[in-house]
């Protein structure tokens, strides 16, 4: 891994994970740097936010190909040929295939906006008001085979209040996404997370493994 750590970001839209990304590697002495942003749709805000943090963008649609593989495989040459270590999904709405995660294996992450194991795969808050949990919020993980399950990397929790609907809930949760997206790159860029298995353990700055744990104010 180089220093800083070459990261390339896909995306599938409006891309303010994609923001807090970009706003995290342009401040002085992060340990990331942004190479090639890729969006699977065309003209997408996502696209726009990199152009105008001068980085480089393309826009690989998934309807030009006849099968999963070769759109992956021109995702993954392009990364590649950006220099990309490690590959950030950010609202990326395509499900991958095993080609893709070997290629990528412990490189490649991504932000789901619930506590899981909880809630994997869409609606995550409405299913969160609808089970009546208190606790709500985000996790970035390391990608496997199975959607939305992975090693742990860090997870942010909020406050579900009695008067929340939908949009008020995924404001919330997405606030704590934009903190703690751009944290888990830090600790991967810094080499603190150890994958072992199905669990990510993380190398404090003293030595000493511990969990992170992000309680945004709400
Ligand atoms: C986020 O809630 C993310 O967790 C989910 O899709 C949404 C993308 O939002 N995977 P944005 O494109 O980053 O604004």
């Amino acid at each position: 891994m180089s220093d800083p750590l070459k990261v390339g970001v896909v995306i599938s839209g409006r891309g303010s994970n994609l923001q807090a990304l970009l706003d995290a590697c342009n401040a002085a002495g992060f340990p990331a740097d942004i190479v090639l942003v890729i969006s699977n749709n065309p003209d997408v805000e996502g696209l726009r936010r990199a152009e105008r943090a001068g980085v480089a963008t393309e826009t690989i649609n998934h309807r030009d190909f006849d099968d999963r593989q070769s759109f992956e495989r021109a995702l993954t040459a392009s990364m590649e040929r950006a220099g990309a270590e490690i590959i950030c999904h950010a609202g990326f709405m395509r499900i991958v295939t095993a080609e893709y995660l070997a290629h990528w294996h412990d490189r490649l992450i991504n932000i789901h906006p619930s506590l899981l194991p909880a809630f994997p795969g869409l609606d995550t808050h409405q299913r969160a008001l609808d089970a009546g949990v208190k606790l709500h919020g985000c996790t970035v993980h390391y990608v496997r085979e199975e959607v939305d399950v992975g090693p742990i990397i860090g997870q942010a929790a909020v406050p579900v209040l009695d008067d929340d609907s939908e949009e008020s809930l995924a404001a919330r949760v997405l606030g704590a996404e934009h903190q703690l997206y751009p944290l888990c790159l830090k600790l991967v860029a810094e080499g603190r997370v150890k994958v072992e298995g199905d669990t990510a353990t993380i190398k404090s700055a003293e030595g000493a493994d511990s969990q992170i744990l992000l309680s945004p104010a709400h």
